[in-house]
């Protein structure tokens, strides 16, 4: 298998160390190729060399396993581990990087979160490169099984429940048959089952936003119709606050601007459909902004801008083909490139450090020449 072979020389570069991160094969460890330059670009500033946060290092494995004031950083279920922290809402007191602090992005925090429940290896190889995109389907812990009751419960008021990922245990779950049940009943329904949700389905229920507020959470959703529903800023927020929801069907839903405002927030989302909703100006440009979202109107004729933005889609061609960026160093801000932001260019695979970066590079690519890596 081909690793990309920069993010290990921008760690060399960064960290100026030399431990063995070798993976088992010989090749870059899932360790060197994407979770070290995570931890470099976020969180090594405050916890590195020259500062240790919380007695807390982690620019070397070493220092990782060493764990900070609080003892190890990886125990399960402990509040203050580095999951925890990492998941928190922003304004946690304990939530990692503290607020107001540059955020990691949402696949950052995925690919970190798959990491740790992996076994926090530091020599593993990393999982198909689609699993760490899809950071939900990459726990390796799966899914709390459904209880017999909530699933005879679910069937009896035909429900449609599907195991739609046996190893993960993930659902589909699609209640747009009954969308006229009493939104409590639904709730009651729907809530046992959220945690192993990975699709759902509220089409046509009027009070989606306050089913999915009040039945989640929802730690692996990653696709949610609510077409013809009604949905809210609240139940939007629910619903992406696992940081994995990748698709949103929204044709002839009904939500308010808040709502919609909330939309262009998910950084998670790489799709939404939006036939038959009006768009205030201001949320059709900030959606026409994000590069790394499709956003289908339902236009017959797909308007110029969304065609060529449906070219670089991540997650999507360029890195599941697993192929290397040509480049260690973003071609527009001149920092390392992060292996979740690729972009397929010409005939070159070419990387960069946020996911506002290619948008820029894209409209002029003269005026952000790419310095290429050598090859070996
Ligand atoms: C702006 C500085 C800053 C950044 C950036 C930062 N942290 Fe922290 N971190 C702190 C401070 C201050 C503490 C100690 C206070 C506390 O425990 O909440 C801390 C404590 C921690 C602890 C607890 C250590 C212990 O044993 O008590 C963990 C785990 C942690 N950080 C993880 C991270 C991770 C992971 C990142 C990157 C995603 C990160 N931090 C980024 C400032 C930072």
């Amino acid at each position: 298998m081909i690793r990309p072979l920069l993010p290990l020389l921008a760690l060399i570069a960064l960290l100026g160390c030399s431990l063995p991160l070798a993976g088992p094969g010989g090749g870059e460890s899932w360790y060197a190729a994407e979770i070290a330059p995570i931890l470099g670009e976020s969180c090594v500033s405050c916890h590195g060399e020259t500062k240790a946060k919380g007695g807390l290092r982690l620019h070397t494995p070493d220092a990782i396993a060493a764990g900070g004031s609080g003892g190890s950083i990886f125990v399960a279920d402990d509040p203050l581990s580095m999951r925890t922290r990492i998941l928190s809402p922003e304004d946690d007191l304990d939530h990692m990087p503290p607020e107001g602090k540059p955020q990691l992005s949402a696949a950052a925090r995925a690919a970190l979160v798959a990491w740790i429940d992996a076994g926090a290896s530091f020599t593993a190889a990393a999982p198909g490169r689609g699993a760490v995109a899809q950071g939900r389907r990459s726990q390796s812990k799966p899914a709390p099984a459904l209880e017999p009751e909530a699933r005879d419960a679910l069937h009896a008021a035909h429900v449609h429940v599907e195991v739609i990922d046996p190893d993960q245990g993930l659902l589909y779950i699609d209640a747009g048959a009954v969308a006229a049940l009493p939104t409590e009943q639904l709730i009651d329904l729907i809530a046992p089952a959220a945690a192993s949700v990975g699709e759902l389905s509220l089409r046509g229920v009027p009070e989606a936003g306050r089913i999915l507020a009040k039945a989640g959470p929802w730690p692996r959703l990653q696709v949610l119709d609510l077409t013809r529903a009604g949905v809210d800023r609240k139940g939007l927020n629910a619903a992406a606050r696992g940081g994995g929801l990748e698709e949103l069907l929204l044709i002839g839903a009904t939500l308010d601007e808040k709502a919609l405002e909330k939309v262009c927030a998910i950084d998670s989302l790489r799709e939404v459909h939006l036939w038959g909703v009006e768009l205030p100006e201001e949320v059709a440009s900030s959606l026409a902004e994000r590069a790394d979202l499709i956003v289908n109107r339902g236009e017959v004729t797909p308007p110029p801008a969304v065609e060529v933005e449906a070219e670089f889609v991540f997650g999507k061609p360029p890195v599941e083909t697993k192929l290397p960026a040509v480049n260690a160093v973003c071609p527009v801000s001149g920092t390392p490139v992060d292996p979740a932001f690729r972009i397929v260019h010409g005939d070159e695979v070419i990387g960069f450090c946020c996911p506002n970066c290619p948008k820029t590079f894209w409209n002029d690519p003269a005026a952000h020449p790419v310095e290429r890596i050598a090859a070996e």
